[in-house]
């Protein structure tokens, strides 16, 4: 028995989303002819698919022991609006990154690769499909009296580009086909955290989504993390498109936009009385930097196996262990070797007060100057050298610039996470 049922949404919506898709991901149809070359799974189509709840009932919150809400209106108050919410910004971040796939998409190293870029864009268009059902089959988003808060949230979202969507990490253009991999292992891990927290979605057709589309998750995940550290390998055999320095300075770029998509460490609170997540923004942040670090240690060890030849695993592990607490040479094995998590407060620009556009290194240490921190001048000749020269000198670093000489607080209504 298959774990969910499908379910297609009305014409209208359907169509508005294929045009869409037209237009921002034309190259669908080359992967739909491909498909069984590369897949054995059933061939990708367009349509929500409706899982199983873990409970009937509400588990987390205010509201714990009832029954989960079926009809969005019937949420009253807050707790309909900061559904919404959630929902719109997880629908904004499929949209949004098939627009950031598809700018370095051609630059492939390989076909294989290639190919799972294209199957990762087609499962996030199905997440967008499955979010634009979860609006379009209940009609009492529309609340009388109240404007339609179901079409204007689709409409709103088919006209999202690079620079507007909802989060800051969707908004940043990809240049290389690094970006591909690192936000495939970095950025759809935050969503396979976002998505285990709400499948205890208080309100039923959001919590029944989620199983489904962690299961795609799971793919976009190994994608990214298998070309990783094929990537950092081939770096030290020579081989590579990209240095391990080149590869370091993106995931520095990447890594703490992963770490701010969960809103404010102290956060979340809300969420959990509404019974839409079971961890608040902290817990969740902190078991999601955690797992970070282990899939860069499987990449350093691989790095490891290719440098010391014919070391076992758990040496290949001890070793980077010793170089990554020491940050000295180890058995021929230098940190420059190696690619490390930065620390969780460097180069924030949302989050606590005392973290983000402070003058934070990737070790966590703070910079000083003259028994204080450092300034916003000094911050950014250090993030200069560890950053890339295209993404320093872009548009979307010119915001974060501003804002930190500036010293401009976080734009407000963007803290809730997702
Ligand atoms: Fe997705
Ligand atoms: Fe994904």
């Amino acid at each position: 028995m298959a774990a969910y049922t499908t379910e297609t949404i009305t014409p209208k919506h359907h169509d508005a989303l294929v045009t869409w898709q037209k237009k921002n991901f034309p190259e669908l149809e080359f992967l739909q002819t491909n498909w069984s070359k590369y897949y054995n799974q059933t061939p990708f189509q367009l349509f929500a698919k409706v899982g199983k709840l873990n409970s009937e009932n509400i588990t987390y919150g205010r509201m714990t022991g009832q029954p989960r809400f079926e009809q969005a209106g019937d949420m009253v108050g807050n707790m309909f609006y900061t559904a919404r919410d959630i929902i719109r910004a997880q629908a904004s971040t499929e949209l949004g990154s098939i627009q950031q796939h598809r700018l370095t998409l051609e630059e492939a190293p390989t076909d294989q690769m290639k190919m799972a870029v294209l199957r990762i864009m087609a499962e996030e268009l199905r997440h967008g499909y499955q979010m634009f059902w979860v609006f379009d089959h209940d009609k009492s988003w529309k609340k009388p009296g109240h404007p339609d808060v179901a079409q204007d949230t689709i409409d709103e979202l088919l006209a999202m580009e690079l620079g507007n969507h909802v989060l800051d990490a969707f908004n940043i253009p990809f240049v290389n086909f690094l970006d591909n991999v690192v936000f495939a292992t970095v950025i759809d891990l935050v969503g396979k955290y976002q998505l285990e927290m709400q499948k205890v979605f208080s309100y039923a057709p959001m919590g029944r989504s989620m199983g489904p589309m962690l299961s795609e998750e799971g793919f976009h995940i190994g994608s990214g993390r298998g070309f990783l550290r094929d990537l950092a390998v081939a770096a030290h055999n020579d081989t590579g498109r990209f240095s391990i320095e080149e590869m370091q300075q993106v995931l520095n770029v990447w890594i703490p936009r992963g770490v701010e998509m969960f809103g404010n460490e102290r956060g979340g609170d809300t969420s959990i009385a509404f019974g839409f997540k079971d961890r608040n923004n902290g817990t969740a942040q902190s078991e999601y930097y955690n797992e970070v670090r282990e899939v860069l240690e499987l990449v350093n060890i691989a790095v490891v196996q290719c440098k010391v030849k014919d070391t076992p695993a758990p040496e290949a592990r001890t070793i980077v262990r010793e170089v990554m607490d020491t940050r000295e040479t180890v058995n021929g094995v230098s940190p420059s070797d190696l690619l490390f998590a930065p620390d969780v407060k460097f180069f924030r620009s949302r989050g606590m007060e005392e973290i983000a556009f402070m003058p934070y290194d990737i070790d966590g240490n703070m910079l000083m100057e003259n028994g204080r921190p450092a300034s916003g001048e000094k911050y950014l000749d250090y993030l200069s050298t560890v950053l890339p020269g295209y993404y320093f000198n872009g548009s979307e670093f010119a915001k974060y610039r501003e804002a930190l000489l500036g010293r401009e607080a976080p734009q407000p209504g963007r803290s809730y996470g997702w």
